[in-house]
């Protein structure tokens, strides 16, 4: 027996042919931005505790990942810095060393993959003895003081092969002035991806671990935005957007995907989601326990950030999504 229904959305799925004719959203690894924490050291390559399979690289052993990470087609990586202590101070000296750590990863890659982009974080915290991303003053961040740190950072690493800026502070202004910095120095093709909706959230903890980063005192609340707002990110894009963004970023990303679909539907910038630490160890912790499908949860997950309007993701499941495709 059957009803009279003309209209059946279950003939759009009656197998896979027909479902991947008419799938809406595609995750590509060439949509993928690959994370990756870099310490001192020679042969180092030393599990995150609270990330399965996420390491902290030395630069030998970072030559070898991006090779790999290259032949899975992997165009972009993220670099950041695990800074000894005793190199740390208030105004983060050792970020604009050219034979800092930062620097000689950025060379290592270009060396390495002279076509693979690298994507470098701009803030203060890996250097600051105070663990923030800005200056601190009386336990205060000033804004102000800290805009000429992040803009010598950034030329910085711009001298070392940086192809992307990607200040994660927060300050007011940072875009103008590294922009500003970049272009007087010689680097106008030297691009800005701005975190430019990035939250106070507690999804950074596993990133703070891997990089002992965590701030010594205060809280990050007086730059990073506060959980509850969405119109406060379509602020942030449009300073970002005039100040000379090439490329906005919102931070983290399941918890925010209304976020970078208002994003993506306000602007005309490339919008990229980073998808964080806490929610790679999330689904980490679940698999392990046998809760989850892991394969499966990391694959809805991704696309998830393009269904939302995301064109790039910043992901730690970017080598094994990259291996799965490579499979199939
Ligand atoms: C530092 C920075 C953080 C992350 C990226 N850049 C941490 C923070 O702001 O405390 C977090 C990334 C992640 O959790 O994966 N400016």
């Amino acid at each position: 027996m059957s009803y009279k229904l003309p209209i059946r959305p279950r003939r759009n799925r009656v197998n896979s042919s027909i479902r991947s004719l008419v799938q809406e959203n595609q995750v590509t690894v060439d949509d993928l931005i690959m994370p990756l924490f870099v310490i001192e050291g020679e042969g180092q390559k030393i599990e995150v505790p609270s990330m399965p399979n996420i390491y902290r690289f030395s630069l030998d052993k970072l030559a070898a990942e991006v090779a790999e990470l290259w032949e899975l087609g992997i165009k972009a990586v993220a670099l950041f810095p695990a800074i000894n202590d005793d190199l740390k101070d208030s105004v983060a000296t050792e970020s604009t060393n050219p034979q800092g750590l930062f620097q000689r990863a950025i060379q290592t890659v270009k060396q390495t993959c002279p076509d693979m982009l690298t994507i470098c974080d701009v803030a203060m915290d890996p250097y600051s003895s105070d663990g923030h991303d800005g200056f601190v003053e009386n336990g205060e961040i000033i804004n102000d003081i800290t805009l000429p740190i992040l803009a010598k950072m950034a030329v910085a690493q711009a001298e070392a092969g940086a192809d992307i800026i990607a200040p994660s502070d927060m300050m007011d202004g940072r875009v103008a002035v590294i922009r500003d910095v970049l272009d007087q120095a010689g680097f106008a093709n030297v691009g800005i991806l701005a975190y430019t909706a990035k939250y106070a959230s507690a999804f950074y903890g596993p990133f703070r671990d891997a990089l002992d980063s965590a701030p010594k005192a205060g809280d990050k609340k007086t730059y990073q935005m506060n959980p509850a707002n969405t119109r406060e990110a379509l602020r942030e894009a449009e300073l970002d957007t005039a100040e000379g963004a090439d490329m906005i970023m919102v931070k983290p990303g399941l918890p925010y995907l209304d976020v970078v679909q208002s994003l993506s539907q306000s602007s005309q910038l490339p919008i990229a989601v980073y998808n964080v630490s806490g929610e790679y160890a999330m689904l980490q912790a679940a698999a392990e326990k046998g809760w989850l499908d892991y394969r499966s949860s990391v694959c809805e997950t991704l696309m998830s950030f393009k269904r939302a309007g995301a064109d790039i993701i910043l992901s730690y499941h970017a080598k094994e999504f990259a291996t799965w495709q490579k499979e199939a």
